[in-house]
């Protein structure tokens, strides 16, 4: 199941560079599904599915991902694998003028996302360490409070990034492809199993009733359609380059498109379950009002709160759900350090190692403003969440007006039906998803700004 892939050497001008590869195909899916499936699918899809209205939310996040994701995830890899540079760099080869603005962007975005993200995790790692020493707490609220306050998370957030900073030191083949091939299927035998679980709890049917009934106003909704198209670019890691990091590892073999596309596949697949999870829990436990206070913390307080009043299996549950969460988190993190390093390794032609523990130091120096802040951590959230539709754009245009044939790079290694698409794909590329990611930016942006104002005058 595993074919070996070649390595091969770079030639840049005179020098030849060797560059790491993934040692194997589903090694590099493993590390592309461990990059896109992450907090994102498990703990911001449903939050989010929660604000959006529910179903309609849903519907509209599967017609985006398949119709927007699939194909930015191959722009993204085609200009990867054509450059085997980082976001920068590959920009600047291939586009020149201020095309490397954009690769710029991509790696500030990849930056601010972690400093945050690595916040959350850190709750993450320490629900789930309680679980495991003394049960959740009684009163989830007020634990929450605690989580996220004083000294602690700031130690966990440190924790966390150290944790980063080891596996993406190692490298390519030994650190991100070696934990995710293990930690991937560990995660989505456990997601399965809750959901199974969850399937089994009285009342749950009013949880999949708002999760799966679409109503069809809300389809209309353009702040509804925004955030849905903002969360397909988030959970699929699209708009700041880490797919197209990824893709400088690979060879000519891979045939891109099917990779997109099984990767969203399960991307979506994760997030859907984990929404299979969540919405039953919650209704048989009756606590949908805390989930519709619709913060960052709703479902910090509303699962664990469920967790508590099952008892022993919910403790159990419990555990496993925040394992499978910082196993998520873990292989997302590694793929957003990813980027800062490969850019830095890349531009100052430095080795992977201080560049790892460069970039992974500002990190976390800057992730001390979300870990002492819920504010900050919310306005960063929304500011990089616009910064990621930006960037969606700037790639899709770059794909469709700049490149230079980028059909070639997407069909090199493609066959039979993920080939033939293509050059209808790139009709929609050049044509169609500009307007609408255009249309998500201009959405994003509006939020981020009032996410702004509202936080600086006190009232968010
Ligand atoms: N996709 C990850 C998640 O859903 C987060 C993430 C990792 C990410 N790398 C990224 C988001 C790059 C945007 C861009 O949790």
């Amino acid at each position: 199941m595993t074919d070996p892939i070649d390595v091969e050497v770079q030639k840049h001008g005179e020098d030849s560079i060797q560059r790491e590869l993934f040692g194997t195909r589903l090694g590099f899916i493993l590390a592309a599904v461990g990059s896109a499936v992450g907090l994102g699918n498990m703990w911001r899809f449903p939050y989010r599915v929660a604000e959006g209205g529910g179903a309609a939310f849903v519907t509209l996040y599967i017609i985006l991902t398949l119709c927007l994701g699939i194909p930015l995830m191959l722009c993204e890899f085609s200009v990867g694998r054509r450059t085997r540079l980082s976001p920068i760099g590959a920009m600047r080869r291939e586009g020149g003028g201020a095309w490397p603005l954009v690769g710029f962007l991509g790696v500030l975005t990849g930056l601010l996302i972690l400093s945050y993200y690595s916040v959350i995790a850190g709750w993450v790692v320490r629900y789930g360490i309680e679980g495991i020493l003394h049960g959740f707490a009684a009163d989830p609220g007020a634990y929450f409070e605690q989580v996220t306050t004083g000294v602690a998370p700031i130690v966990y957030h440190i924790a966390f990034m150290v944790l980063t900073i080891t596996i993406v030191s190692v490298g390519v083949e030994k650190g991100i492809e070696k934990a995710s091939l293990i930690l991937m299927p560990v995660l989505f035998t456990i997601v399965i199993g809750l959901a199974v679980w969850a399937a089994t709890l009285v009342g749950s049917g009013e949880g999949y009733s708002f999760y799966l009934a679409p109503s069809f106003e809300e389809l209309l909704n353009p702040t509804t359609l925004a955030e849905a198209g903002g969360q397909a670019f988030f959970s699929l890691s699209l708009g700041m380059g880490a797919m197209l990091t990824f893709a400088s590892y690979l060879s000519r073999h891979e045939n891109l498109n099917r990779e997109a596309t099984t990767i969203a596949f399960s991307d979506f697949g994760v997030a859907f379950t984990a929404g299979l999870v969540v919405f039953p829990v919650i209704a048989a436990l009756g606590l949908q009002s805390q989930v519709s206070a619709s913060t960052v913390g709703a479902l910090f307080i509303a699962l664990p709160g469920a967790f508590v009043e099952m008892g022993t299996m919910g403790r159990v549950v419990g555990i496993a759900f925040f394992f499978a969460l910082t196993v998520g988190a873990v292989t997302s993190a590694v793929s957003l350090l990813e980027v800062v390093t490969a850019s830095m390794i890349d531009e100052f032609k430095i080795t992977r190692r201080p560049a790892a523990i460069g970039a992974g130091t500002l990190i976390l120096l800057v992730g001390l403003l979300p870990a002492t802040s819920l504010d900050a951590l919310g306005v960063i959230d929304s500011i990089t969440e616009w910064f990621l539709a930006v960037g969606a754009l700037c790639m899709t245009i770059f794909v469709g007006w700049r490149m230079k044939d980028p059909v070639a790079e997407m069909v090199d290694g493609a066959s039979g039906f993920f080939a033939a698409v293509v050059p209808t794909m790139m009709l929609f590329v050049k044509f169609v998803m500009p307007p609408i990611i255009a249309f998500v930016v201009f959405w994003s942006g509006r939020n981020a700004f009032n996410t702004l104002v509202t936080t600086l005058t006190g009232g968010g």
